[in-house]
């Protein structure tokens, strides 16, 4: 008898469980499982460790709900072998506005519901995934009251809930404009944060906390958040931290919190901001960083002398910044690993070097492999091109569609292609100060001139045509009004009003003229009263 209470008591808690499991949200439908890999895309696959692969895509297929269950086709035993089994999971592209709690696993699972339409997040989400390892959430509609700290709370054991494995978490192209300060206390391992494209222009007290808290971070993006700067608070523990992107944002000075990373950071982005100018202290201190962005900055008109001194730059991008037109290459002699640099479609019309002739044996960058110089405006000096040949005019890039580097001045290399010229040539070559026209192609100054001349005859054609349109006018008006002097004599001369009759029927009246005439020597007197 005791047996079978002792079997339903342990039934009833089972049960109780179970329920409890579901949460709040169990009246909400899953989407069916059955025969879902005809729907969906399922495959499994074994590589070389022993690792079992899943792979469960339900992109695009118009679910309003995820799955209650994961396929049969998976097993249960690999659901419930841990770290040994990997699921990747898609739903992007189908119309989730609730994103549910997941179906449990213990492998590691990749997530990702980009362009659902997600509105809300149910809590907790992964109290039966503790192994989830990166959720992509991007392109949805989530907001700040989505994100709650309990949302990441992994199965409760012993007397709290364990964190969970979650190491890349992308909420890009979402409506944040600030995170709980506990965000992330149940994410330990998070390495990746991506937090782009969202409405975080300043970053408050919580959310600073929130990202201050994850010492693990690696890589996070910021960028196009509308940001001005980064508060003091945001970096003390995020020793970790590699790759930063804070482009697209509204700086106008390197934020002064950056030197906090001055061991750690390799990878800075900071192109399309509002800088104006790079000072010589503004990026102090970041003695690991190997990649700079600096591109894409309408303002920017000058990097100033001590400014670009990092020893550690390998790849330096600093192009489309259209007014951009000074830049210290002496800066970069320090970055003796210096690979890749990007100069294209800035203002710059010269590189200067002083390098002692006797130094200048050996290449300031021996790794150098690619140098991007096209449309800039450059003055084709002497030293330019002693600059260039040190450098190593063989690394200059053409661009993909053929496009080269040319010499806008002086007038006699216009137009000619820097790697067609050497630095010999030019620094024999005197360019005169005046030079004679050259017939080839009319100059622009000649054509100038034409446009003026032409303007000049029109503007004496339209003259003469306008004094001989008046004068017309006025011989017309003159013989009207004679016309008119005469009426007056018509009463008083038969013949004269015979004549004006007569004139009416005829065209430019000649007759009209006469008829004054005739009319004898006071009409004149009366024609000059009525013209005036
Ligand atoms: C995951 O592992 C734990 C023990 O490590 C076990 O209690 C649980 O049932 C497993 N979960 C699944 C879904 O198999
Ligand atoms: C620099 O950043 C811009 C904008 O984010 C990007 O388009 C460009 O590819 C980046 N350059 C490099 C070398 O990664
Ligand atoms: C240049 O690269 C080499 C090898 O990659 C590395 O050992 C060296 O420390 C680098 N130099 C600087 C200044 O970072
Ligand atoms: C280069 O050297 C010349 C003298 O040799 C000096 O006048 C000039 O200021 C130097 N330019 C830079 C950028 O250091
Ligand atoms: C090279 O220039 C340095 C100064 O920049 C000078 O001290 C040195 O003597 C020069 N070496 C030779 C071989 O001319
Ligand atoms: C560059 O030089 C080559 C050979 O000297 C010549 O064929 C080519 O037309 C030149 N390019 C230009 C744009 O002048």
């Amino acid at each position: 008898m005791k047996h079978k209470y002792l079997i339903l008591l342990l039934a009833g808690t089972v049960l109780l469980l179970a329920t409890g499991v579901r949460g709040q949200h169990e009246d909400i439908p899953y989407q069916p499982v059955t025969n879902i890999c005809q729907t969906c895309l399922c495959l499994s696959s074994q590589d070389s460790g022993h690792r079992t692969h899943f792979d469960l895509d339900c992109s695009v297929r118009s679910f309003e709900h995820i799955l209650a269950r994961w396929p049969e086709e998976f097993g249960s035993q690999a659901m419930a072998a841990g770290a040994s089994s990997e699921i990747v999971a898609s739903f992007s592209g189908n119309r989730i506005r609730l994103l549910q709690q997941l179906p449990a696993t213990n492998a590691s699972l990749t997530l990702s519901c980009r362009h659902c339409g997600l509105q809300e997040l149910q809590t907790p989400l992964f109290m039966d995934v503790p192994n989830v390892e990166a959720l992509y959430l991007s392109w949805n509609e989530l907001s700040d009251d989505a994100l709650v700290p309990d949302l990441f709370r992994g199965p409760f054991r012993n007397t709290r809930y364990e964190p969970i494995g979650l190491r890349d978490l992308d909420l890009s192209h979402n409506r944040i404009a600030r995170l709980d300060r506990r965000l992330f206390e149940h994410t330990p391992h998070l390495t990746k944060l991506n937090l782009a494209y969202n409405k975080l222009a300043v970053l408050d007290e919580a959310t600073t906390a929130a990202v201050a808290s994850v010492a693990t971070l690696e890589r996070m993006d910021l960028s196009h958040n509308g940001l001005m700067s980064l508060p003091a608070g945001l970096f003390p523990k995020l020793q970790s931290l590699r790759v930063l992107d804070v482009s697209g944002n509204e700086f106008t000075v390197v934020p002064a919190s950056l030197q906090q990373l001055a061991n750690s950071l390799v990878q800075l982005n900071l192109a399309a901001n509002a800088f104006s100018s790079f000072k010589e202290n503004s990026f102090q201190g970041l003695v690991s960083l190997k990649r700079l962005n600096i591109s894409g900055m309408p303002s920017l008109r000058i990097v100033e002398w001590g400014a670009l001194k990092l020893s550690a730059l390998e790849q330096l991008d600093c192009s489309r910044n259209s007014k951009l037109e000074r830049l210290e290459m002496a800066d970069l002699l320090g970055s003796r690993n210096l690979s890749q640099l990007d100069l294209s479609r800035n203002a710059l019309t010269t590189l200067a070097l002083n390098v002692s002739s006797n130094a200048s044996s050996a290449a300031p960058w021996p790794r150098l492999r690619r140098l991007n110089i096209v449309d800039n405006p450059w003055y084709c000096s002497c030293d330019l091109f002693k600059t260039l040949e040190l450098t190593g005019l063989a690394h200059i890039e053409r661009e993909t569609d053929g496009t080269e580097a040319r010499c806008e001045t002086p007038y006699l290399l216009a137009g000619s292609v820097l790697s067609n010229l050497t630095a010999e040539r030019i620094c024999k070559m005197v360019i005169p100060k005046k030079y004679r026209e050259v017939e080839e192609e009319p100059p622009r100054f000649l054509r100038r001139r034409y446009i003026i001349l032409t303007a000049i005859i029109a503007s004496v054609v339209l003259v003469i045509g306008l004094v001989i349109g008046f004068v017309v006018a006025c011989v017309r008006r003159r013989l009207k009004g004679s016309d008119y002097g005469v009426q007056p004599i018509r009463y008083t001369s038969v013949r004269g009003s015979n004549l004006s009759q007569f004139s009416q029927l005829q065209p430019a009246s000649v007759a009209s003229k006469f008829s004054s005439v005739h009319a004898g020597g006071s009409s004149g007197a009366t024609t000059g009263a009525a013209n005036a």
